[in-house]
């Protein structure tokens, strides 16, 4: 043989060799394509059919009543989407998402297509491309899907931020606010206020309680939330009602831009008759809210008030402008009386 024979024959081994290196390379891609394809539509299959409910059924249960299961068929956002010409662009990528997990943590969610009535889903929070749910380290696994630990969980703010701090979504910000407090120094994050720890048998199938975290996200719904919301303090002094004001909450608050909260100061007369009634409104559309710790003062004159008169201070929650007033909300209530 001679080499130029030699040559074309060693490029034609090679080529055949490397052609079929590709094929399998592609093959084999293709098959674990489609593996994570159907296993990513047994997840959606196993959410609809009941089967997380099945062996999750304390954090089911939890998650079911809260405003995340909600997102899409609450009445107040559905009617507030309705007035957005674009909201399939604009509103409701978040409201019933995609898996994060796939679409990006911190990436601005995609719409659903499917499932949309169970909003902020299970899956939204867990799923991952190949079919996986992730979360904290497990202690026990399951046949029916891959448990991957995953930093995000215990992050103080990466998870809730892809929805609650979107940049160019300030209105459904509570992320920054909580970013520039002293909360953001410590060990706090998003769940410690709203997802208590609990040790339990984190599904029905596990052998060992483990420490995990309630599902519930209870928000200004929430009447035991609220009161932890602010202090109220109330003194007199030279003819001034003195109300201060300190957040507690670990971020803006109130924390939506639909919210108010009103503090409302009062005069009374020995008798009980009102003599005075003065109102203050707190909120995104007043650009007033408190910041994380912020301590406010306001004084409200009260020159004509006489001895024995009394001072009611209240502060009062209103989850929408529509609101009616036997549901508002009293976070904190302070009197005194002039001696
Ligand atoms: C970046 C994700 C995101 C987008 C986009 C988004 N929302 Fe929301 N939405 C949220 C989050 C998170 C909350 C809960 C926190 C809050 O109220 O700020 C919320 C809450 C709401 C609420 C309060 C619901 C209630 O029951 O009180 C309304 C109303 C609402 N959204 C309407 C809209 C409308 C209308 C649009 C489009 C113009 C929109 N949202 C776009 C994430 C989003
Ligand atoms: C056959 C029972 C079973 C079913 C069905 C099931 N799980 Fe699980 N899952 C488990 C077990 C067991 C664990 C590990 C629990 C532990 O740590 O003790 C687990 C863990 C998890 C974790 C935590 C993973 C981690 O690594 O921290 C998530 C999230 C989860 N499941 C979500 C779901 C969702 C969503 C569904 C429905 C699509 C579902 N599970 C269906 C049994 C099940
Ligand atoms: C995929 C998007 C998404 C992620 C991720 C997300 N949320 Fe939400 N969250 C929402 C939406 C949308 C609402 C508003 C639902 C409504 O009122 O219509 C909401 C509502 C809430 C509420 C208000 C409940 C109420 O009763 O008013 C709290 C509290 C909350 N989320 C906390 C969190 C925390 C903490 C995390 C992180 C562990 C988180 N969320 C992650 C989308 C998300
Ligand atoms: C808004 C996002 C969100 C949604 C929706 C959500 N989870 Fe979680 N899940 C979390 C976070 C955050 C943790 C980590 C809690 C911790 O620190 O232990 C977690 C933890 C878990 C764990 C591990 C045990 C634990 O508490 O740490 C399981 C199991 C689990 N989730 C199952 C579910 C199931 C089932 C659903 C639906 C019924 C669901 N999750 C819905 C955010 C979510
Ligand atoms: C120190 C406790 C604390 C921390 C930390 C905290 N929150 Fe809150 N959050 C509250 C309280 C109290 C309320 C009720 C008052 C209000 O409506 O703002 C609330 C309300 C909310 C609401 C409902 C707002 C509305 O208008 O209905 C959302 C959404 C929310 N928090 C998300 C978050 C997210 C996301 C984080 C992490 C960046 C976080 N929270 C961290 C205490 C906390």
């Amino acid at each position: 043989m001679n080499l130029k024979a030699m040559y074309w024959r060693i490029v034609g081994v090679s080529l055949g060799v490397f052609g079929c290196v590709l094929i399998i390379v592609t093959v084999n891609r293709t098959l674990r394509a489609e593996d994570n394809t159907h296993r990513v539509t047994e997840a959606y299959q196993g959410f609809q059919d009941g089967k997380c409910k099945s062996c999750h059924p304390a954090i089911w249960r939890e998650w079911e009543n809260s405003m995340h299961a909600k997102a899409w068929v609450d009445e107040i956002y559905q009617a507030a989407a309705k007035q957005v010409p674009d909201r399939e662009t604009k509103c409701d990528q978040c409201h019933a998402p995609q898996p994060i997990l796939i679409t990006g943590v911190g990436k601005m969610p995609k719409l659903r297509d499917k499932q949309r009535e169970a909003g902020v889903s299970c899956l939204v929070c867990h799923l991952d491309a190949h079919g996986a749910m992730n979360g904290p380290a497990a202690s026990a696994e399951t046949y029916f899907h891959a448990n991957v630990t995953n930093p995000i969980y215990t992050e103080p703010t990466t998870l809730c931020g892809t929805c609650h701090g979107q940049q160019s979504v300030p209105e459904h910000d509570q992320v920054s606010s909580f970013l520039n407090s002293k909360f953001a120094e410590g060990d706090t994050r998003c769940a410690t206020c709203h997802m208590p720890v609990v040790t339990r048998l984190q599904s029905t199938t596990s052998h060992e309680s483990i420490k995990g975290r309630k599902h519930t996200w209870r928000g200004s719904r929430s009447v035991a939330q609220l009161k932890r919301a602010a202090t109220l303090q109330l003194g007199y002094v030279d003819g001034k009602a003195d109300v201060k004001l300190r957040s507690k909450t670990g971020h803006i608050l109130p924390g939506g831009t639909l919210r108010t909260i009103v503090l409302e100061v009062t005069r009374l007369a020995p008798d009980g008759t009102e003599r005075q009634k003065q109102q203050i409104s707190i909120s995104a559309k007043n650009e007033n809210r408190l910041l994380p710790n912020e301590n406010r003062t306001y004084a409200f004159d009260m020159a004509s008030a006489t001895t024995g008169d009394t001072i009611k201070a209240r502060l009062i929650y209103q989850l929408t402008p529509d609101t009616p007033e036997p549901k508002w909300i009293l976070m904190a209530e302070k009197m005194l009386m002039i001696p």
